[in-house]
């Protein structure tokens, strides 16, 4: 596990700094992807090569499963799972929350995430059952917090009719709570949950490469992460919180029907 963290640590501290250099003057370049709104810079095509080459170069045969290219097939019961840049609309922008992401699966379970944050100057590291950190600090998300005081972020998809739904659903949710934050990057959300910057997040349509890492890094800072009715955390819902805060947030969320898009 702690040459799996190590390596992924070294290969997104790579990646990071290679965004961080030739973002300034290569970050404009862009396709679209599932809609207008959706983009992709040459910058996430470009983290992406790096880490899928360093892991191969690492580790031959493992699998590698990358937002921007897809899954390599492989034997092992390694997978590396991939978010360049998550954050890419951030990223655009010149905002700082933005984040490389790499997680290590063994036999379908993640045992080892990074995210390396690093325009924030920040990574966040986590193994299965050895806790989190960000530096040398030991992570512990907030708890005791009641659903009426806690600090809720959330997240947008890129289509039309999922937002449509979102939006009506966010705005029950408001009254509700303390307050909503819509930082614009899932894994660093769920770190930053886990540094107890934030009480709760949920989502509708993240994908395993946003939170495969920062997940991690939020569980083992003591927080729950599932989906809604008693599901695993999926594409189609995400929440996470500490025990208690979860199942109120599950509760006011749950009769919402958050998983419909319009
Ligand atoms: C996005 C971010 C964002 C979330 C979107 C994701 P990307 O990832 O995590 O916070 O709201 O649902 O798609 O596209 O920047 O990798």
């Amino acid at each position: 596990m702690t040459d799996f963290l190590r390596l992924a640590e070294d290969i997104a501290r790579e990646a990071g700094d290679m965004l961080l250099a030739k973002r300034p003057t290569m970050s404009g370049e862009v396709e679209t992807k599932s809609s207008p709104t959706d983009v992709v810079t040459i910058l996430d095509k470009a983290s992406e090569e790096l880490i899928r080459e360093r892991v191969m170069a690492a580790r031959p045969g493992d699998r590698i499963l990358g937002e921007e290219g897809g899954e390599a097939p492989g034997e092992s019961d390694v997978r590396w799972i991939v978010d360049p840049i998550d954050g890419t609309v951030n990223f655009l922008y010149g905002l700082p929350d933005w984040a490389v992401s790499i997680a290590v699966e063994v036999n379908g379970r993640v045992v080892a995430g990074v995210v390396n944050a690093a325009q924030r100057g920040e990574i966040y590291t986590a193994a299965l059952g050895e806790g989190a950190w960000l530096g040398g600090e030991r992570l512990r998300c907030t708890t005791g917090v009641p659903l009426a005081q806690a600090l809720v972020a959330t997240g947008f998809g890129y289509s039309v009719r999922r937002r449509a739904v979102q939006g009506e659903v966010v705005a029950a949710v408001l009254p509700s709570v303390r307050d909503i934050r819509r930082g614009g990057s899932c894994a660093i959300d769920l770190c930053s949950l886990a540094a107890g910057r934030l009480d709760a997040y949920y989502e509708r349509g993240i994908n395993h490469w946003d939170f495969a890492a920062a997940g991690l890094v939020a569980t083992e800072s003591g927080a729950r992460l599932g989906g809604l009715h008693g599901r695993p955390v999926s594409p189609d819902f995400a929440l996470c919180a500490a025990p208690g805060l979860f199942e109120e947030l599950h509760d006011l969320l749950a009769p919402l029907d958050p998983e419909r898009d319009a």
